[in-house]
């Protein structure tokens, strides 16, 4: 193995954590790759930061210059690498390193055999894609991805929904053949009626497509206090308010009783029938729309079970007119799988959401779907976010504009993040959950992502080429093909 370079501070002191490398001649290195030094028979993985050339300046340079006499002189170049250390690997963990990294030791490229253990995680894990610019695969360790859910962001087109589409065909197609998946896609567009992804989701144990509209049904059980909880959350009703003092009244004497309820309008107005006051017995009968949604389509789907016995169920809404119904469908939806999870220990489901600033907005007024239908939804939403990956439904979401998703919800999904290239607006958010790394973001290309997160074995961003293994269902669907047919 050839050193590239070694460790050189101009400074003249040395560091553990910050470290500066003069390359040899000819000898290149990219911004974010990474390298390694040896001390002690240990390989200390470092990642450039910065890649200046150096060049000392004198005093009539310029002058040389405006005068057109100064030349490219490559022998008074010297070609650096500025670089953090990431730290060396034992017994699949990443440890720091916490000497200094000492003057003049050589620095080598790590072999993409070399890469690929280094980075990949010791549990079972799925190929997203390669390490820009080498060979080696991305890959992301499966227990911990859905133990903590993933955000996908990036500008139009950029290749968010091509990325939720590799992650679901890894999951159907390179998860070990005794290990069943269950997979919820919320499609409100179609994006995911793309051919190859049903077929691998027949294989691996079944795929069923439910077209819109349709109403879940739901017998989700749950002890009077979270009853009263919930309603009052999702109605957003103080604890002092009349409305919530007189269900807290009746709800109290259910618990006395060792009543478990249904979690249904029928229940809730049966409860609510129970209120002397007529006044708040008719605001509250008014708001069971907000809380059991509106639709009375006349397809009920039996949501769990479809899930337990499929891979994939795809909520296919692209045929649907207008957002409420794709919002209060899709509340009912996470609604019943949460539930679900926490009363089935057997019972867990990955949901995907694209595009999710429509379905968890920060500013809901600025939104598709109407006030009532947001605050239905973002209650649910937030749950997730917050608890649905411990109680077995994590959440894959992709958005197109990280800042006008809800706040609770982007950051809960920080954990795991790939960061396309991303508009100025939404560069700031991408910053609070990413640190600064996500400036790169600003150039990366199309299928070019940032990934930073728990399901690599190291903390430090990388940088990634997504694979490509479906086109989402607009591609090719655009103005100028229809035209070119
Ligand atoms: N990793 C990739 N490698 C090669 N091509 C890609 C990759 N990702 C996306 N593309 C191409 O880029 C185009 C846009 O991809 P995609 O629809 O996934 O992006 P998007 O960010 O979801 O876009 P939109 O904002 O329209 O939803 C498609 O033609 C797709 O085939
Ligand atoms: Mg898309």
């Amino acid at each position: 193995m050839k050193p590239i370079g070694r460790v050189l501070s101009m400074s003249g002191e040395y560091m553990h954590d910050r470290i500066e490398i003069t390359l040899f001649k000819g000898e290149r290195v990219y911004k974010g790759e990474y390298l390694y030094v040896e001390i002690d028979g240990r390989k200390i993985f470092l990642q450039v930061e910065l890649n200046p050339i150096r060049r000392p300046t004198s005093s009539y340079d310029d002058k040389l210059v405006r005068d057109g006499l100064a030349k490219r002189d490559m022998e008074r170049e010297t070609w650096k690498a500025l670089c953090w250390q990431v730290g060396y690997e034992e017994d699949g963990q990443i440890q720091p390193y916490l000497f200094p990294i000492p003057p003049l030791i050589d620095v080598y490229r790590p072999t993409p055999e070399e890469l690929k253990q280094f980075l990949s995680p010791s549990e079972l894990s799925i190929r997203v894609g390669t390490i820009y610019p080498t060979d080696t695969p991305l890959r992301l360790g499966l227990r911990t991805l859905l133990r903590q859910g993933l955000l996908d962001c990036g500008g139009v087109g950029t290749g968010k929904t091509t990325l939720l589409l590799t992650i679901l065909m890894g999951l159907l197609t390179q998860t070990p053949k005794d290990q069943p998946v269950h997979l919820l896609v919320i499609d409100w567009d179609g994006e995911f009626n793309v051919p190859g992804l049903a077929e691998a989701a027949k294989k691996k144990g079944g795929y069923v497509r439910i077209e819109a509209p349709f109403k879940v049904a739901r017998e989700v059980r749950i002890a009077p206090r979270e009853f009263y909880d919930k309603v009052r959350k999702m109605l957003g009703l103080s604890p002092h308010s009349k409305e919530a003092r007189a269900l807290y009244a009746v709800l109290m004497r259910r618990r006395e009783r060792n009543e478990t309820l249904i979690w249904d309008r029928e229940t809730y107005l049966d409860i609510i029938s129970d209120i002397d006051s007529s006044d708040i017995k008719s605001s509250l009968e008014e708001k069971a729309e907000v809380l059991f949604g509106e639709v009375e389509a006349d397809k009920t789907i039996d949501l769990i079970d479809l899930i337990m016995r499929n891979s994939l169920v795809h909520l296919d809404f692209s045929n649907v007119e207008g957002w409420d119904e794709i919002i209060f469908s899709t509340r009912d939806a996470l609604d019943v799988c949460y539930h679900e999870a926490r009363a089935n220990p057997r019972f867990g489901v990955a949901i995907f959401i694209d595009e999710v600033h429509n379905f968890a907005p920060q500013v809901p007024h600025e939104a598709p779907a109407s006030k009532e239908a947001y605050d239905a939804m973002l209650p649910v939403m937030k749950l997730l976010a917050t608890t649905g990956p411990r109680n077995k439904v994590p959440l894959v979401v992709a958005t197109q504009r990280l800042s006008e998703v809800d706040k609770v919800v982007s950051t809960q999904m920080g954990q795991n993040i790939f960061a396309f290239r991303v508009e100025d607006i939404d560069l700031e958010r991408l910053k609070g959950i990413m640190g600064e790394v996500a400036e790169a973001a600003r150039m990366l290309p199309r299928g070019h992502a940032i990934f930073k997160g728990h399901a690599i074995k190291v903390r430090t961003p990388v940088i990634s080429v997504i694979d490509r293994v479906l086109e989402p269902a607009s591609v090719r669907k655009d103005i100028l093909s229809a035209w070119r047919e």
